[in-house]
Order: C-alpha cells, then sequence, then structure tokens
C-alpha cells in the first residue's frame, strides 16, 4: 500500500470543497403584451346574441375581450409585445438569435409570424424564426423548446411571443363559442445564467383520440369544440400535470406563489386549483379581462400579474395549459431569478 504524503501548506490536510461548478440554465427575464384597441364587452354580445352579461360571468368568469378591427394585422401586434419584453429585460434586437412565436391564427398561411416580427422588431438576419402550433398549450411547450436551446448552449436569448387572433375562427352567430374568445399577444424574454429555479422541468401530455373534441376545420374555419368535454379533461390533465411537474422539482404547493393556468373559463381554474389544494389568493385570473386567446393567455397573465404587484423577482410559478389535440403541459418557472452569467 503507498504511503500518505504528509500534508504541506502546498497539500493541506483537509481539502476545500470543490466549488460549485455553475450550470448554464435558462430562466424569463423579461415580459411584455399588447392587447387591440377595441374592447367589446357582454353586453355589447348580447345586443346580437342570445346571451346575457350575468349567463357569461356566471359560467365563464368573462366580462370583456379585446379584438381586432377590421383588417388590422397580429404581426404588429406580437412585435410590439416582443418589443415590450426586451425593453423589461433590458436586452437589444440585436442580441436576439431566435424567435419563436406561437399561434394557431397567423396572418397568412405561410410566412408564419415570426419572420414578421424578426423584421419588425429589427433582429439581425441570423435569428432562427420559427412559428410553433400546439393550440392552447403552445406557449408552455415553445417555453420548453427555447429553455432547451438555451441550456444547450445552441441560443443565448430567445423571445417566445404568444400572439392569437381568435375572431378569425369565431364562429359569430354560435353564442356557445363567440362569448369566449379574444385577440392578443405577449411575449418573455428567455436566456441563461446560473439559476437555481430557472424555467424548471415540464411535463407534457398529447391524446389524439380527442381531436375532434376541438378542431378547426380546414374548410370552415370556425372552431368546434364539445365544451364539457373539454372541460373535464382540462381540470383533470391540468391537475396530473402539475402535480407531477411539482413532483419532478422536489416542490409542494406550499412553495408555489402564484399559478398561472390556461385562461379559458374561470370554472376551469378554480376547480383544478382547489383539486390542487392551492388557495385562492395563489390563483391568477385574466380571462375576465381578454377571454380566451389560446396560447397566448398565460404570457398575457404573467405581464398582468407582474404590472399588479403579484409577481417579485425570485418569486415560484405553477403553469398549466390545455388545448386542442388535446395537447396538454405544465411546468415550474422561477421568475427573473437573479442570474450569473455562465462562462
Ligand atoms: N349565453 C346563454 N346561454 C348559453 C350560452 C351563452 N353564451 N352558451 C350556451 N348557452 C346555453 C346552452 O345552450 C345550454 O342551454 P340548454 O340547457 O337549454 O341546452 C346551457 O347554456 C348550458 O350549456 P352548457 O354547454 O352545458 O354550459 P356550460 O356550463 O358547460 O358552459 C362552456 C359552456 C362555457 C363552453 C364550458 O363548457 C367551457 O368553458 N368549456 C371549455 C371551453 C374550453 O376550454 N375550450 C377550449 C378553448 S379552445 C381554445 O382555447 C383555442
Amino acid at each position: 500500500m503507498a504511503a500518505t504524503a504528509p500534508a504541506t501548506a502546498a497539500t493541506p490536510a483537509v481539502a476545500p470543497a470543490p466549488r460549485r461548478r455553475p450550470t448554464r440554465r435558462a430562466g424569463i427575464f423579461g415580459v411584455g403584451a399588447a392587447l387591440p384597441g377595441k374592447v367589446v364587452t357582454n353586453d355589447d354580445l348580447a345586443q346580437r346574441l342570445d346571451t346575457s352579461d350575468e349567463w357569461i360571468v356566471r359560467r365563464t368568469g368573462i366580462r370583456t375581450r379585446h379584438w381586432l378591427d377590421g383588417d388590422e394585422q397580429l404581426a404588429p401586434l406580437a412585435a410590439e409585445a416582443c418589443r415590450r419584453a426586451l425593453a423589461d429585460a433590458g436586452r437589444e434586437p440585436d442580441e436576439v438569435d431566435r424567435i419563436i412565436v406561437t399561434t394557431i391564427t397567423p396572418d397568412r398561411l405561410t410566412p408564419g409570424l415570426a419572420p414578421t416580427v424578426a423584421g419588425l422588431i429589427g433582429c439581425p438576419t441570423s435569428v432562427v424564426t420559427a412559428d410553433l402550433n400546439a393550440a392552447c398549450a403552445g406557449f408552455l411547450v415553445a417555453l420548453d423548446e427555447a429553455a432547451g436551446a438555451v441550456e444547450s448552449g445552441r441560443s443565448d436569448v430567445v423571445l417566445v411571443c404568444a400572439a392569437e387572433a381568435l375572431t378569425r375562427i369565431t364562429d359569430r352567430d354560435d353564442r356557445s363559442t363567440a362569448v369566449l374568445f379574444g385577440d392578443g399577444a405577449a411575449a418573455v424574454v428567455v436566456a441563461g445564467g446560473d439559476l437555481e429555479g430557472g424555467i424548471g422541468r415540464f411535463v407534457h401530455g398529447t391524446d389524439p383520440s380527442m381531436a375532434d373534441a376541438l378542431y378547426v376545420g380546414i374548410e370552415e374555419r370556425l372552431l368546434r369544440m364539445e365544451g364539457q368535454t373539454v372541460y373535464r379533461h382540462a381540470v383533470a390533465r391540468m391537475v396530473e400535470a402539475t402535480a407531477a411537474s411539482l413532483a419532478a422539482s422536489g416542490l409542494t404547493i406550499d412553495d408555489i406563489d402564484l399559478f398561472v393556468a390556461h385562461q379559458a373559463n374561470a370554472r376551469i381554474i378554480q376547480t383544478a386549483a382547489a383539486e390542487l389544494g392551492m388557495p385562492d389568493e395563489k390563483v391568477m385570473i385574466d380571462v375576465d379581462r381578454c377571454a380566451n386567446t389560446s396560447s397566448a393567455t398565460i404570457p398575457l397573465a404573467l405581464e398582468r400579474a407582474q404590472r399588479e404587484g403579484r409577481l417579485a423577482p425570485g418569486a415560484t410559478i405553477a403553469l398549466a395549459a390545455l388545448g386542442a389535440g388535446f395537447v396538454w403541459s405544465a411546468g415550474v418557472v422561477r421568475w427573473k431569478e437573479r442570474a450569473h452569467v455562465c462562462a
């Protein structure tokens, strides 16, 4: 057996603890939103449909929604949301190397919104741009993709923008859907650093057997759904996925500061929150203001939560969504965590 060398000044008897190797993790560092100027109230809708403010508020929690007017386009709205998110993060457009726009209602079938947004905000031509369609779960799926790009080192600064014009696919004569939807855009800036939480593990799911419960046909181009089926699955899948994402992160409900779920119906969100044991004061409701804007509801709600002082830097947020597919997703995010830049 080799003799142990005596301790000297050069070889201390007790070795110092190894320095923690910085791990590059992705986090959210800025948020911005842009809504069309036209506001439509429940009473406005009741003037042309057999409905009432009382029914809509009681069954959905919706009070107003924003609609694009006439031939207003979505890309300028998305670009404005991106500019505001960059300003909030203290970043410049020339730092952005990837833009993912989630949408089911682009201005044209192709090109998608992302290349137009890159041009409007002045990104370098080397930027990667792509649209992503995962319906109402789109923002969470894109956030996960952005985190993967940053953590693998393939991107440094990613804009994830959700931009939707549900009015383009809404049957305005069908009271069971016409009251539910709105238009809007919101974006976050995803970048890397030596973070403890950042964008945590996401739990995803897909059930193609439910495709006919919520869809827009290629010919008709109007949203059709079995409302109660969607309702039941939204509650069940969001609860399961949120619980699984908390477990994967080693967290409990007590660790969560805010629950931001897809804003389709206040009753869906409140039922899911109650099943999770989430107290009311931790539940974000924005469907009252914007109605259902598909993939844009979660970042719109995040922007409002920050503006209203409900999201301080370092807050831990649980996110969950289900939409057409069915596709669902849930995850935990540490909001604007202080980052030590990784080499
Ligand atoms: N005003 C007045 N009455 C109405 C309206 C309305 N706007 N809409 C439906 N009703 C009536 C129905 O005709 C029905 O009348 P009946 O009993 O005489 O037949 C009654 O209200 C109840 O209808 P339900 O469909 O049972 O109402 P419910 O409480 O389920 O609410 C709703 C309907 C709001 C659609 C609900 O099922 C829901 O929110 N589902 C989930 C929707 C969703 O998340 N969709 C996914 C969105 S798609 C996307 O995000 C892109």
